[in-house]
């Protein structure tokens, strides 16, 4: 029976690599980068309290199906859900979920390496002390000058596309876990010092307010599938990510107290940037609309302007770059596990081809910055809409047919095996899964393209 598969591709030594594997993936750019600055493109509290909700009632109960699938199935996302299928003798169609969610990693990784490009190249600007008292007028107009360097742009997103293929690669198990286990806990503390360093500024207040008290008339349909897509994207989930590391993980370890951990870790990442953030915005007189250049435009100030600035700035953008790293691996991981199963490459050249792909993908998206600026398709420039699509369109939908999958097309037989669940538990994952997390997911997806 299938319960006792094993991945070709090896096994975590523990569930606290798993864990710190999972995390890795999870923690990343969507916290810091992409959390502030579409909260603050959707009113801000309202939009994060949608967010946690979407990340408590459709978050946690997709993850743990996730995880599930991927252990059940110990393949790459697109022949475990074959597998999966054929096991429960359901339609082998449910493998084009996994095609989607390779789809869907490439797409995000493509603009990813960019964005992960200029936090590199801020590693080095904030280095040289080129921000120290710069004013904020300042500081944002370094940063429209840099992304209209498309010279730049391109060296850097090469760079971290080389970085990412090297690791993948080798084998995504060898140096992730000591990696995480020591750089994930110091950008946390730096985070919490930012946030320490916030409240001095005397705005905490009022970022406080702005984040965490609702203003129902700044809610839309499209800013509760903002709140959606970012709680799929900072979960890294319904693309096959945390299926694949879920592939990974020994058949005695709790998922569903996994997940949990998962979540809260990540979540509190993505409220501890705001946090930090916010005071600053509002200390400048800056609009909390900064799009996406927000961080960049925002904590330099702050690095210009304390004691040590220069040194923390550097230490920041530089594990901000450490985290963009662990989850960029995990976007190419599923591609790679699925070309060395069905066409017989070679890892090495498994990661090279499907990240050269990415990366030609990227540039499109680099030039959009800039040389291309003038083209947009719904108001929307090519980085834009591709982030779009994958993080607002594809995630949701691939996390929405995985609860589906997971708790109606598998038998009940199969799922609490694979949860060791039983009880209220294993009762309440399954309303969630079957019920709560496809119709949430269904009803935004349908109010926002105007359906419903
Ligand atoms: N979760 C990552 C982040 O917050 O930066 C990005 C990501 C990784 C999204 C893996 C999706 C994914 F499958």
């Amino acid at each position: 029976m299938p319960a006792k598969r094993k991945s070709i591709h090896g096994e975590w030594s523990s569930r606290l690599a798993f864990i710190l594997a999972a995390t890795g993936s999870a923690v990343g750019l969507g916290n810091i980068w992409r959390f502030p600055y579409v909260a603050g493109e959707n009113g801000g509290g309202a939009f994060v309290l949608v967010y946690l909700l979407c990340v408590a009632s459709v978050g946690i109960p997709v993850m743990m199906a996730e995880v599930m699938l991927g252990r059940r199935g110990r393949q790459s996302p697109v022949n475990t859900m074959y597998t999966l299928a054929e096991d429960e003798r359901s339609s082998t169609h449910w493998q084009y979920l996994g095609v989607m969610g390779m789809v869907a990693g490439f797409l995000i990784l493509s603009f990813y390496s960019v964005v992960a490009g200029w936090t590199m190249a801020y590693v080095f600007r904030v280095a040289s002390g080129v921000f120290d008292g710069a004013t904020a007028e300042q500081v944002s107009g370094a940063f429209t000058v840099f992304v209209s360097d498309p010279e730049r742009l391109l060296g850097w997103h090469t760079i971290f596309m080389v970085m990412t293929i090297i690791v993948v690669s080798r084998g995504v198990k060898s140096g992730l876990e000591q990696a995480v286990r020591f750089l994930m806990p110091t950008l946390f503390v730096l985070l919490v010092a930012m946030v320490g360093y916030a409240m001095s500024t005397g705005h905490f207040s009022e970022a406080l307010a702005y984040l965490f008290r609702p203003d129902f008339s700044r809610l839309t349909g499209d800013s509760i599938l903002a709140a959606l897509g970012q709680a799929f994207f900072s979960l890294s989930l319904g693309m096959g990510a945390i299926m694949i590391y879920g592939s990974y993980l020994s058949h005695t370890a709790s998922i569903p107290r996994t997940a949990v951990i998962i979540a809260a870790m990540d979540t509190s990442v993505a409220l501890l940037a705001g946090l930090a953030i916010f005071p600053i915005v509002f200390a400048h007189g800056l609009e909390p609309e900064l799009g996406s250049g927000m961080v960049f435009k925002v904590l330099p100030i702050a690095f210009g302007q304390m004691p040590g600035g220069t040194l923390f700035g550097t230490l920041f953008f530089l594990l901000l770059v450490f985290a963009a790293w662990t989850s960029a691996i995990s976007l190419l991981e599923p591609m790679v596990t699925w070309l060395v199963e069905n066409r017989g490459m070679n890892r090495v050249m498994a990661a090279a081809w499907s990240g050269l792909a990415a990366w030609s993908l990227g540039v499109v998206s680099l030039l959009s910055l800039n040389v291309w600026s003038g083209y947009t398709l719904f108001g929307k420039s090519f980085i834009e809409l591709v982030e779009f699509i994958a993080t607002n369109v594809m995630l949701p939908l691939g996390g929405l047919l995985m609860a589906v999958f997971a708790a109606w097309v598998m038998s009940r037989e199969s799922s609490q095996d694979e949860l060791h669940l039983s009880g209220s538990t294993y009762r309440t994952w399954r309303v969630l899964a079957r019920y709560v997390a496809p119709v949430a997911v269904a009803v935004i997806l349908l109010t926002a393209i105007g359906i419903l």
